[in-house]
């Protein structure tokens, strides 16, 4: 069987979901997969990102990284999308992508992948399970499978967060523990999306 094809769909302004999102890619490609890691396009005019100076900074640090487009949701077995929380919600840059999607989904193209999600915010409350569980109504409407990390791993219930892996950016960046989630979430997402696609392999076998 061919390997699993994970999309790493990411949004950052500075630089936490990017650190989350490369090691979600790392756990992806440990569990064998093939691994498209792409940020979401900037939308904010340049005059809001020149009063932040990490968010300029982090624009130019990732400079070189792909953007996200509809190429890689059709390609993907399994999707991780990573945004900050915005007011408890998914960036808009995000949901701006998200609205474009709506000629895969018309097809029925984004139907029977595996989604899973993670996010980072400020403060230790500020809404990373509500930003979460935003992005999963998406996933219903796509008729998505939804795995979440759970706890399913004892990093699970140290970095305690079973929606998806989070981490509070006011710590600084992304420690060791919330790295250890973010793989092990690819790792499960990953697991799912080959057990699918061997059974689905196996199905295309037998005469309906
Ligand atoms: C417009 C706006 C809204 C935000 N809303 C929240 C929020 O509701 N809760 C929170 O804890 N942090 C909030 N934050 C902070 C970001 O979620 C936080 O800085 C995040 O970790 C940044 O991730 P990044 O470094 O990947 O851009 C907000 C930031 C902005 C600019």
């Amino acid at each position: 069987m061919e390997p699993v094809k994970a999309a790493i769909i990411y949004y950052s302004s500075t630089g936490t979901v990017h650190n989350l999102a490369q090691a979600i890619a790392e756990g992806a490609e440990k569990a064998g997969a093939t691994v498209r890691l792409r940020k979401i396009r900037e939308l904010a005019p340049p005059e809001a990102i020149d009063e932040n100076a990490a968010w300029r900074t982090h624009v130019q640090d990732t400079a070189d990284v792909t953007e996200a487009s509809l190429d890689d949701l059709a390609w993907a077995d399994v999707v991780l999308f990573g945004t900050p929380t915005r007011y408890g919600n998914p960036a808009s840059q995000l949901g701006a992508f998200i609205n474009t999607t709506y000629p895969l989904w018309s097809q029925g193209a984004l139907a029977g992948k595996v989604y899973s999600a993670f996010t980072a915010r400020t403060t230790a409350h500020g809404g990373q399970e509500s930003t979460i569980l935003a992005l999963a109504n998406t996933f219903y409407h796509w008729g998505g499978v939804i795995v979440a990390p759970g706890y399913t791993d004892p990093i699970q219930f140290r970095s305690g967060n079973p929606y998806g892996t989070s981490h509070v950016s006011a710590d600084g960046p992304p420690n060791d523990v919330a790295l250890a989630a973010a793989r092990h979430q690819a790792h499960r997402a990953v697991d799912t999306a080959a057990a699918l696609k061997a059974g689905r392999a196996t199905q295309e076998t037998i005469p309906r």
